[in-house]
């Protein structure tokens, strides 16, 4: 008999800080049986070579289709088809549709205009904090990466507030379909954004996603396009925010490594890439399914079982990071999970990384007094296994 680790049992620490638990756990062993808040059992794979192995591995399946008793109703399953919930043939197709708009090279054209919205932010950030008080989420780490995927879309008048609240709502609940009501909602609004588009089409990606549907259905249908936009509007902001929130409160809470950059900023690369192990946004995978049974560390998990790595767990394996625990921007930091890994690895990391670093470095550049407003205690921290993140970050910006 496996022990099934309640993980409501664990309390609120376990979401402010979770990595004491994720510590304790992989002391037991690599893959431990969970039961979710929701009563639903799933593995979940902590420690460091097993959750490498079980993101590269093609007996984890993503389409969830395979599972019908899973699978949201009526629109929401246009939603889930979208590239991270499929597995090749059509996975290959999907990326393939989009993946020159998110190259290295490509992203770097972004640049200045990552910068004009970064610097826009800032400047109002200021000047709306006479008393020199700001909450960083709000004014810079949600909205930038935000602006930044509604620009390079091209849905510039995406209604910012209902989607933040239907995309927070969908991926702070465990499981593939969010909360209830809230797909059929989503589904709707992509659905009339598509429709604005079709009318309205410009230079940018999603007009040509739509000329692609248009013109040749069997390389995009009409619910991987839903899916596809939905996916890349939401995994375009919801990671980036923790990034830019985990990783200022990293510093923040660090002195001496935030003097060790202010004093060199030659070591902003290798910062963003600690803040991505040490506190990274994406605590744990999106879930996978044995499509047979799969021996991962000793243990055979059935075929029809739900798979979920915890990419934070890895980032603190002692074997694999010298003192894990620690902050430290100069650290050998390669190898970490926080974009995944295998067919899935994060087709935005290098507009993440871009945004990571502009972020940082123009906020540390305009604030040089840059402080924590708060206990660090008392922060409240996004809810579910997937984001991780605080919900504000109240700064002292002079
Ligand atoms: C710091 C910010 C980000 C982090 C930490 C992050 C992390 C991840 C992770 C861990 C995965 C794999 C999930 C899994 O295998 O279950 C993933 C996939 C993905 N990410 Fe990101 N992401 C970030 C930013 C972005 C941005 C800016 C975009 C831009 C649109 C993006 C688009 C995607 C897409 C499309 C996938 C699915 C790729 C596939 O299935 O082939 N991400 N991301």
């Amino acid at each position: 008999m496996t022990d099934i680790v309640e993980l409501t049992a664990l309390g609120p620490d376990f979401t402010s800080d979770p990595y004491p638990y994720y510590a304790a756990l992989r002391v037991r062993g690599p893959v431990h049986r969970v039961r979710l808040p929701d009563g639903r059992e799933v593995w979940l794979v902590v420690g460091y070579d097993e959750a490498r192995a079980a993101l590269a591995d093609p007996r984890l399946k993503k389409d969830w289709s395979a599972h019908p008793e899973w699978q949201p109703e009526g629109d929401s399953g246009q939603l889930l088809s979208n590239m991270l919930q499929s597995d090749p043939p059509r996975h290959t197709r999907l990326r393939k549709l989009v993946a020159r708009a998110f190259t290295g090279g490509a992203v770097e054209a972004l640049r200045p205009t990552v910068q004009r919205i970064t610097d826009g932010l800032i400047d109002d950030m200021l000047a709306k904090s006479p008393d020199g008080r700001a909450d960083l989420v709000d004014a810079l780490a949600y909205p930038l990466p935000m602006t930044v995927i509604c620009e390079l879309l091209g849905v510039p008048d995406l209604d910012r507030e209902r989607f933040r609240r239907w995309s927070d709502a969908f991926v702070t609940t465990d499981g593939p379909g969010g909360k209830d009501g809230t797909e059929a909602e989503l589904a709707r609004y992509m659905k009339q954004l598509i429709e604005d588009k079709r009318h309205t089409p410009g230079p940018d990606l999603f007009s040509a996603l739509i000329r692609t549907t248009d013109e040749d259905g069997d390389r995009l249908s009409g619910d991987e396009l839903v899916g596809m936009a939905f996916l890349l509007l939401v995994a375009g902001h919801e990671t980036t925010v923790g990034l830019i929130a985990n990783g200022t409160l990293a510093l923040l809470r660090h002195p001496d490594q935030l003097a060790a950059l202010r004093a060199d900023f030659g070591l902003l690369d290798n910062a963003v890439e600690e803040m991505l192990r040490y506190d990274g946004p994406v605590e744990t995978s999106t879930w996978r399914f044995t499509g047979e049974p799969v021996e991962i560390g000793g243990t055979v998990l059935p075929a029809g079982d739900i798979v979920v790595v915890a990419l934070a767990s890895a980032a603190r394996e002692p074997g694999r990071f010298d003192a894990p625990d620690r902050f430290d921007i100069t650290r050998e930091t390669r190898g970490h999970l926080a974009f995944g890994h295998g067919i899935h690895y994060c087709l935005g990391a290098p507009l993440a990384r871009m945004e990571g670093r502009i972020a940082v470095r123009t906020l540390l550049e305009r604030c040089p007094d840059l402080a924590l407003d708060a206990d660090p205690a008392t922060l409240q921290w996004r809810s579910g296994l997937l984001m991780r993140g605080p919900v504000r970050l109240p700064v002292r910006v002079r």
